[in-house]
């Protein structure tokens, strides 16, 4: 798996930092409310883990599971939901917890969607943006490490269902792509 790596883009110790920088800001904002993380699978749960272990007040939390990529590297713009979440989230403060933010259109879809539940908020937090490739227009209110306009995986993120286990996020080998 190492030789498929060309380049470290942010190591364990920069999403180790920003976690922590984020969940001290999320603890801050969320005192004495009801609080739920809902992860987007499959590639948020790496976030969402290291997250809420880092957050200081009670917290509860579900996935969802929404497709828009296949295993191809470009959006479709098409956002599926392949499974919901299990808990009400009637007046509860939810803050949607995603890898990455690339054209903004799956979390537009899942905010908007959320909020037809009669939330209290509805807020998005992110491990990592990709600001340069926003299709519409969206409110990151905790905004992880901005990555420039390249294919990234590791840290839950995939190329084809492969390399989420890798600690850092990475850009491929070209050569990886070319063998499709
Ligand atoms: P959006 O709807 O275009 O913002 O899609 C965001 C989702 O697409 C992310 O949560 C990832 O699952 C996937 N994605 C976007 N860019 C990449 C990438 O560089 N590598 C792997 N997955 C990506
Ligand atoms: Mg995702």
């Amino acid at each position: 798996m190492r030789n498929d790596i060309e380049s470290i883009l942010v190591s364990k110790e920069a999403l180790n930092e920003k976690t922590k920088e984020l969940a001290r800001r999320i603890s801050q904002d969320y005192e004495g409310k009801e609080l739920v993380l809902i992860g987007v699978l499959k590639g948020g749960f790496v976030f969402l883990a290291d997250l809420m272990r880092e957050i200081t007040i009670p917290v509860d939390m579900d996935f969802m599971s929404v497709s828009s990529y296949g295993d191809s590297t470009k959006s479709s713009g098409v956002v599926r939901i392949i499974k919901d979440i299990d808990i009400n989230i009637t007046n509860k403060h939810v803050l949607i917890v995603e890898d990455l933010v690339d054209t903004g259109l799956t979390l537009k879809h899942l905010k908007e969607l959320l909020n037809t539940r009669g939330p209290a908020s509805v807020k998005i937090c992110t491990a990592l943006d990709k600001p340069s490739r926003r299709k519409v227009e969206i409110e990151v209110e905790y905004e992880g490490i901005e990555i420039p306009d390249e294919f990234v995986v590791g840290y839950g993120l995939d190329y084809g269902g492969k390399y989420r286990n890798l600690p850092e996020v990475c850009t491929l080998s070209p050569r990886i792509y070319e063998n499709r």
